[in-house]
């Protein structure tokens, strides 16, 4: 059965363009795992064999994903949960990685001074690019609505376009008709030779 997304935010567009590629995934990496919707949307769609590592710099959201994950039953998936910065932990995972998925800002039930940091987010991006297969997604949604997501989304704005063309295409989402600042989606793919067609994961 297809699965309809709605075009509300910046998180229900991303899973709706994540879909086929986390279901061809090897490895997938949720870059601040959070309440764990992201880690339990990825992990209900990657194959059995695949692996998914979840990220977050604060134990009580590493919990919270862990006990979401065995409340919707993927306990049987492999998804290893670790606390920690996302630019350390992401630099041990292997090279090849399909999906990296980050959703900035604070957890919303927990304490927003914990906000993610700008710089940190522009070092992680870049080992990011240095992992991602070839056809592989870096996911990213940013929020400006407070002053740290304005300042972190500007210089991930400028960042992301100075990443070269030849190599990742690099593209964006966003709402039109909002009356507040609503948050955005920046999309980057490792380019591979092949357009217009079905592109395996790391395959040209
Ligand atoms: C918007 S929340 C993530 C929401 C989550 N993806 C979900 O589906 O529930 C942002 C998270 O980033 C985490 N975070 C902030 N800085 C981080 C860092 N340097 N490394 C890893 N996680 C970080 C926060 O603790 C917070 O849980």
């Amino acid at each position: 059965m297809i699965k309809m997304y709605p075009f509300r935010n910046a998180v229900t567009v991303s899973h709706m363009l994540l879909e086929p590629y986390a279901q061809k995934a090897r490895v997938l990496v949720d870059m601040t795992s959070g309440n764990g919707h992201d880690t339990a949307f990825l992990a209900r769609l990657m194959p059995d064999d695949a692996v998914l590592y979840a990220f977050d710099i604060q134990a009580c959201a590493v919990e919270k994903t862990k006990a979401r994950l065995r409340e919707e039953g993927l306990d049987g998936k492999d998804v290893r949960c670790r606390c920690g910065s996302h630019d350390v932990l992401l630099e041990e995972v292997q090279p090849d990685v399909d999906v990296i998925v980050f959703n900035l800002g604070y957890l919303p039930s927990g304490d927003h001074s914990i906000h993610t940091n700008c710089e940190i987010t522009l070092k992680a991006v870049k080992i990011g690019l240095n992992k991602i297969a070839k056809n592989g997604i870096i996911m990213i949604a940013a929020y400006p609505g407070t002053e740290a997501g304005d300042r972190e989304e500007k210089a991930l704005h400028s960042f992301l376009q100075t990443i070269p063309q030849k190599d990742f295409h690099v593209s964006s989402w966003q709402p039109v008709n909002e009356v507040h600042c609503p948050p955005l989606l920046y999309i980057v793919q490792k380019r591979g030779k092949r357009h217009y067609e079905e592109i395996p994961l790391h395959q040209d």
